[in-house]
Parts: C-alpha cells; sequence; structure tokens
C-alpha cells in the first residue's frame, strides 16, 4: 500500500474510486467538482439528490459509475459541521473511506479533503494516519492463507491538495510503524509476548534505531533491591526482566525525559486469583502500558528529536505457583520503602515502583507511566478515556495539549493526598491495595511514593488499550492507544 500526495486536480483524476468529503449543509458543488461532476455526466449532484446527502458525520453515500469513463465510484464523505472539524475528523475520514475501499476491492483510489487550521502538513499527517491505521490487519495467528486477501486493497492512495506533504506523510508512517507494532505486541498472547519477547523487541528496536539497550537480569534486579518489581515475578516460569531503553541525539539534548510503562505480560491476579468475571481471559493485554512504550521508542527513533529518552520497562508474569508472593507478604522497593501486600492482585504498581525510582535515577526532567493499572478507572472514565494524574500543571498541560492533536481522549483525576490513609499499614510503610471506592486514585497515590522530586504524571490506560467494537481506524482488538500522544509530547 503506497499513499502519496499528488498535484493532479480532482477534475483530471482517474481512479478505481473517488472519495470527496463535504461539510454538513455546505454540500454545493464549486470550481474543480464543478468540472468534474460535468466530466462524470452530473453523478455527483445526483447521487447527493438521491441519498438527501447533506454531510453529516457518519453519511458516505457511494456510487458505482456505468461505461468505461475514468472513474469507477464515487463516494460523498460526511464531514460533520465546520465548527467541529479538527484533525481527528481528518483521521475519521480517511479511514471510513479506505476501510470502503478495501471491502469493495478498489486498488487505486483517491481523496479529497479540506485542510484542518489551514494546515496543510498536519492534516495530511492526520490523513495518512488514519489510512495507515485503519487498514492495519493483524493475520499472524490465522494459518488460512486466504485470510490475507483483503489486505491486498487498496494499493495506490493519492492524496488531493496536500502536494510538497509528502514528508508529513512520512512522518505519519514512521509514527503509526511504532502504534502498529504497539497493537501486535498487545494483541499476541501472553505465550508469545513474554519478558523475554520484550526484552527481544527492545533489542530490535535498539538495532533498527540506534538506540542502546540494557536489560537488567534477575540478580542484577536483586542487587540493585528491587524487591517489589521481583515480587510480581517470583510465581512464574518465565524470568522478569528489566528493559531500559535509551534514544540520545547526536547535539545536546533539549530535554531528558523517561516514559514508563507496565509490562505484565498475563495478570492471573496471583494467589489472589482472578475469578468469575473478573476477566482472566483478557489479560494478556496487561502489558499494554509497556507495548505503547515500546512504539514511542521504535517512532522517536525513526523521528530523531533533540530530546533525550529512557524507555523503561519492568517486565514480568503475575502466576501462582508454591513460590507465589503471598497475601501478607511484605516487600522492600528499591527506595528502602517497605510494603505489605494485601491484594497480589494489585502487582502493576509494585512493578512500576522500581521502575519509577530506576527513571528518576537517570536524572531526567519528567517522567511519565503508563499502565492497564484499575479496574477502577475503567469504571469512572469508561472504554474510552484515561486517567491521567499529576502533581504538575504544566506536565498535565503538555500532557493534555499532546492528547488532543492525536485525537486520544484523557482525563485530569484527583491525586487527593488524604486516600493515602486508605494504603496505611499497621505493620509495614504501606499496604499495595486500598479500599475499593477511589481505586484508581490510591493506585496513583501509591506510584507517587516512588518519585522524590521529579515531575512525574501517572497514565491509567486500561480503559482506551482495547476495542470490543471497531470504529474510524480502530480495529477490533488492541488499539495502539497513547503511542500518538507521547510522540507528540516528547516532540513537542
Ligand atoms: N491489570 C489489572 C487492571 C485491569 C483490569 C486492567 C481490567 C484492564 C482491565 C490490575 O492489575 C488489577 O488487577 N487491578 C485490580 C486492583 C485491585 C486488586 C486493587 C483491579 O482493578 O481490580
Ligand atoms: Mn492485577
Ligand atoms: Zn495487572
Amino acid at each position: 500500500m503506497k499513499i502519496q500526495a499528488i498535484d493532479t486536480v480532482v477534475s483530471n483524476w482517474s481512479g478505481d474510486c473517488l472519495g470527496i468529503g463535504f461539510f454538513e449543509d455546505n454540500v454545493d458543488l464549486e470550481n474543480q467538482l464543478t468540472q468534474l461532476d460535468q466530466r462524470l455526466g452530473n453523478i455527483l449532484q445526483e447521487l447527493m439528490h438521491e441519498t438527501e446527502f447533506t454531510g453529516k458525520s457518519g453519511e458516505q453515500p457511494w456510487t458505482r459509475i456505468s461505461g468505461q469513463g475514468p472513474v469507477r465510484k464515487i463516494m460523498l464523505i460526511g464531514l460533520g459541521g465546520k465548527e467541529d472539524f479538527s484533525l481527528e475528523t481528518l483521521r475519521q475520514a480517511a479511514a471510513t473511506f479506505v476501510k470502503t475501499a478495501q471491502k469493495q476491492k478498489a486498488a487505486n483510489i483517491g481523496l479529497q479533503l479540506p485542510h484542518c487550521h489551514e494546515d496543510a502538513t498536519a492534516s495530511a499527517q492526520a490523513m495518512a494516519e488514519g489510512i495507515e491505521l485503519a487498514l492495519h490487519q493483524d493475520i499472524r495467528f490465522k494459518s488460512d492463507p486466504e485470510a490475507q486477501k483483503a489486505s491486498e486493497y487498496p494499493q495506490d492512495i493519492s492524496l488531493f491538495g496536500v502536494e510538497n506533504q509528502a514528508a508529513a506523510i512520512e512522518k505519519a508512517q514512521k509514527i503509526c510503524a511504532g502504534v502498529l507494532l504497539t497493537r501486535e505486541l498487545v494483541a499476541a498472547p501472553a505465550n508469545v509476548v513474554t519478558p523475554s519477547a520484550l526484552a527481544d523487541t527492545a533489542a530490535q528496536i535498539a538495532a533498527d534505531h540506534g538506540l542502546t539497550l540494557e536489560v537488567l537480569e534477575r540478580e542484577e534486579c536483586e542487587a540493585q533491591g528491587m524487591g517489589a518489581f521481583l515480587g510480581v515475578s517470583l510465581a512464574s516460569d518465565l524470568p522478569p526482566k528489566f528493559i531500559h531503553l535509551t534514544y540520545k541525539p547526536s547535539g545536546t539534548p533539549r530535554r531528558k525525559l523517561a516514559i514508563v510503562g507496565k509490562g505484565v505480560t498475563f495478570d492471573s491476579g496471583g494467589l489472589n486469583l482472578k475469578v468469575g468475571g473478573s476477566g482472566i481471559e483478557t489479560m494478556k493485554m496487561d502489558m499494554a502500558g509497556s507495548g505503547a512504550t515500546l512504539g514511542a521508542a521504535k517512532a522517536i527513533g525513526q523521528l530523531q528529536p533533540d530530546v533525550e529518552v529512557h524507555f523503561i520497562v519492568a517486565a514480568a508474569e503475575n502466576m501462582i505457583s508454591g513460590h507465589a508472593l503471598r497475601p501478607g507478604d511484605i516487600l522492600t522497593a528499591s527506595n528502602g520503602k517497605t510494603i505489605e501486600i494485601n491484594n497480589t492482585d494489585a502487582e502493576g504498581r509494585l512493578t512500576l515502583a522500581d521502575a519509577l525510582v530506576f527513571a528518576e535515577k537517570q536524572g531526567v526532567d519528567a517522567i511519565v507511566d503508563l499502565a492497564t493499572l484499575t479496574g477502577a478507572c475503567i469504571v469512572a472514565l469508561g472504554q474510552e478515556i484515561a486517567g491521567m494524574w499529576t502533581p504538575e500543571d504544566s506536565l498535565a498541560e503538555e500532557l493534555t495539549q499532546a492528547s488532543q492533536q492525536a485525537g486520544e481522549k484523557f482525563w485530569r483525576m484527583p491525586l487527593e493526598d488524604k486516600y493515602f490513609e486508605g494504603l496505611k499499614s499497621p505493620i509495614a510503610d504501606m499496604k499495595n491495595t486500598g479500599p475499593r471506592p477511589g481505586g484508581s486514585i490510591t493506585a496513583a497515590l501509591f506510584l507517587q511514593q516512588y518519585i522524590e522530586k521529579t515531575p512525574w504524571a501517572h497514565l491509567d490506560v486500561a480503559g482506551p488499550v482495547w476495542t470490543e467494537k471497531e470504529h474510524g481506524y480502530l480495529n477490533v482488538g488492541a488499539t495502539g492507544f497513547a503511542v500518538r500522544t507521547l510522540v507528540n509530547w516528547v516532540m513537542g
């Protein structure tokens, strides 16, 4: 599949399927479109009239054009109201169009959409993102080669009105290569994506894009006192891997940042086993934070910003066995703080505790962690919005900007100090689990104990990393959530 910005005008183009975007209640034909309509025997006007097309978002009538004319099919794409027009509108419209073209086996397609905020560069990037993400199909685990067929279409995608924006399209493709890596890591089962497989993926990224990689084995983690992280890995037959991937720019870095991702490759709950209805069968996705971390590393390795970035994943599997962490056990994290384990299913925060301490030792200007940390966050914000906790208004602002540009939704939540009472332990410095109410807040407060002074934000991405319904550029399964936000944050 090839995406290109062409300088042909839409009225002179020939190919299998042409898509044209219209704003709501603004579906008049002008200039080139009038010429196109004349050339195609008034088919545009006829289609609009027949389908009572108004340009509402979601409307996408199409028709076949008979004869051997230059264009075989035409599709009108409703963009909704001009006042709601955003880069996300472009991603969604491009996604809808290419998905339809794919189903109809159109090889050579053209798309005309307006620019958002008169920014041809950002618009071209958004269209290319929508296309790349929508067309991704994960057929790695299908044995039937027939299943592969749908992915042959479309082959050539031409974008009108963004000539000279080849660089923006290339940028989108670099970013999407990161997003698609994340999707494939998260969608792969836990017998494929193990802690070692995450370390191997990091090694591949390092080799492909010139990052440096350090992987701490169990003994080295022991030497660093990472008792919280190692506690989670005790019952697994798979060795834990502490992954530290570093991107350094060639000149002096403008900033130094750390991205820390939860990498629990399977979360059985441990001895507090996930039973009846707690979703144990979905827990291969409990490494989605680390998936996004590695996806962002792949994108950033290609984009080469003037920012130093540390990508950190404490990867482990939360299992049961005679070696398992017990409820009531006390662990000591690498900053010396002691933790009474009152629930082995609150394991993500244990892995992150040592990862955050390690991140801060790198001497960075800011740390962002991402984790499928709590079911409570999904209860609070639903499937499509991630939670954000940070004591730092400026970091909240940076991340909000980055996420809006990416079309990914975050909502800032309170770091309510008083709720730390729920984590008080009579015997250790803290428990790992608070009461059910406010469960995603106490989880964030727990993490905060492992940050001393560096500006830090915690993103609970439990909801948006997975979707059961196909919509826009998201297909069923892993979404690759947060990679584009992270990339924007680092680049911005
Ligand atoms: N990985 C889960 C959180 C989760 C739940 C992610 C559902 C995605 C979907 C996490 O390790 C967990 O088990 N959290 C517990 C915490 C509780 C024991 C305090 C939870 O949310 O129930
Ligand atoms: Mn758990
Ligand atoms: Zn978990």
